[in-house]
């Protein structure tokens, strides 16, 4: 085990335990509401609700695509903001965006120039990402009006049922997403999953986040750390070479705290591929138990979110394609890399590398993975 990666875990450990303050409660119990968000133009009745907990951190979830619209965290001075980026109302979403907050699906990130065979079945998807097929397609879990149950006050589950053949994958898929908001100020995330016939599944979030507020500048002052010693390096499709190369002595090397800004633009051949961080780390110990994926720190509001995930991959994405032509929440413009992404996931392209953890889903078999957004507040990364 390399001695840096030991210094970081202990120091890890001490600081999460030390230092995080979780806010106050309010004295108000859990509680949950829904309202009405909207309609689809085919009809469709979208509903909004909003998770709030006894410590007074809200969340609010649409049905249409799982969208998680706002997230309101403390401060170190216990001051709420938002730390999520998305839209005020429901046509902000439905007139397109780059994934703001929703379920990806079938399939997240990236698969070889739209194609996998599966038991000897060539499987052909959209190609709409250059040559290669990104986050299930066309029309993926992020534009479907999703069922809604609140299965508690703190906890809403969300389903849907992709049909055999919907944009290409084989097999009727019964997808159940629940959101929890805990007392700890977690948004925790329960994936579930089974299929009628062999298919493909990697289901992710693709919140956007700004500790310091959504839409209050860029993302690069922020403090990284990333439970990974490897990442798959990819080629100019961003699609993964294969390899597990370590991060020692690169610009992805986040095995202590790091400011995002310090290498995103580093002459590096893979930093220039991804226009940034755009990256699938490998993460450490085995996938299958909850663990510490990543924390980030905010200096300027000390907010700290922690990922936890039972995934075996991390995409670390610095919003390298907002450009300032998006307009979201409270009119505020989203420029360049005005938000980062943690998308716990398998590894990209899956379905084509046998040497990745498998991705494939037969009948009989559950597919259950969960990730938790952890947040608190600290005087130090
Ligand atoms: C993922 C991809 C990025 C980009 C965003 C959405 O994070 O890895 O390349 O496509 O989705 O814009």
């Amino acid at each position: 085990m390399f001695p840096k990666a030991l210094a970081s875990l202990a120091a890890l450990a001490a600081l999460t335990l030390a230092a995080c303050a979780p806010s106050k409660p309010t004295g108000v119990a859990a509680k949950m509401t829904k309202q009405s968000f909207g309609k689809t133009p085919a009809g469709e009745e979208v509903a909004l609700y909003t998770l709030t907990n006894s410590k007074g951190i809200t969340a609010t979830i649409t049905t249409y695509g799982g969208i998680v619209v706002s997230l309101q965290v403390p401060d170190q001075a216990g001051k709420l903001a938002d730390v999520v980026l998305g839209f005020d109302t429901l046509d902000g979403y439905l007139k397109g965006h780059p994934y703001f907050g929703a379920i990806i699906g079938r399939y997240g990130n990236r698969i070889a120039k739209g194609r996998f065979t599966l038991d000897g079945v060539t499987h052909k998807l959209a190609q709409n990402n250059g040559e290669n097929h990104l986050h299930g397609g066309l029309k993926g879990f992020d534009k479907v009006v999703w069922a809604a149950r609140e299965a508690s006050e703190r906890s809403l589950e969300l389903s849907y049922l992709s049909k055999d053949g919907e944009e290409g994958y084989p097999g009727n898929l019964s997808v159940t997403v629940t959101y929890t908001l805990t007392e700890d100020n977690e948004l925790r995330i329960d994936y579930a999953a089974t299929t009628d016939k062999p298919t493909v599944v990697n289901l992710t979030n693709h919140s956007y986040f700004n500790l310091a507020g959504q839409g209050e500048g860029d993302i690069l002052r922020h403090q990284v750390t990333i439970n990974a010693e490897r990442f798959t390096p990819v080629d100019a499709g961003l699609i993964p070479t294969g390899e597990l190369r370590s991060v020692d002595g690169t610009p992805f090397d986040f095995r202590v705290p790091r400011a995002i800004g310090q290498g995103i633009d580093a002459a590096d051949e893979q930093i220039k591929l991804g226009k940034g961080y755009d990256h699938n780390f490998v993460l450490r110990w085995a996938a299958g138990t909850l663990r510490l994926a990543a924390r980030v720190f905010e200096p300027g509001s000390g907010r700290i979110m922690e990922v936890l995930t039972t995934e075996p991959g991390l995409q670390f994405y610095t919003g390298n394609f907002l450009d300032g032509t998006i307009t979201g929440k409270g009119g505020k413009v989203y420029h360049h890399r005005y938000g980062f992404c943690l998308e716990t996931q398998h590894y990209p392209d899956s379905p084509n590398q046998p040497a990745f953890p498998s991705v494939v889903l037969r009948p009989g078999q559950r597919y259950q993975t969960t990730t938790v957004y952890k947040f608190s507040t600290s005087d130090r990364p």
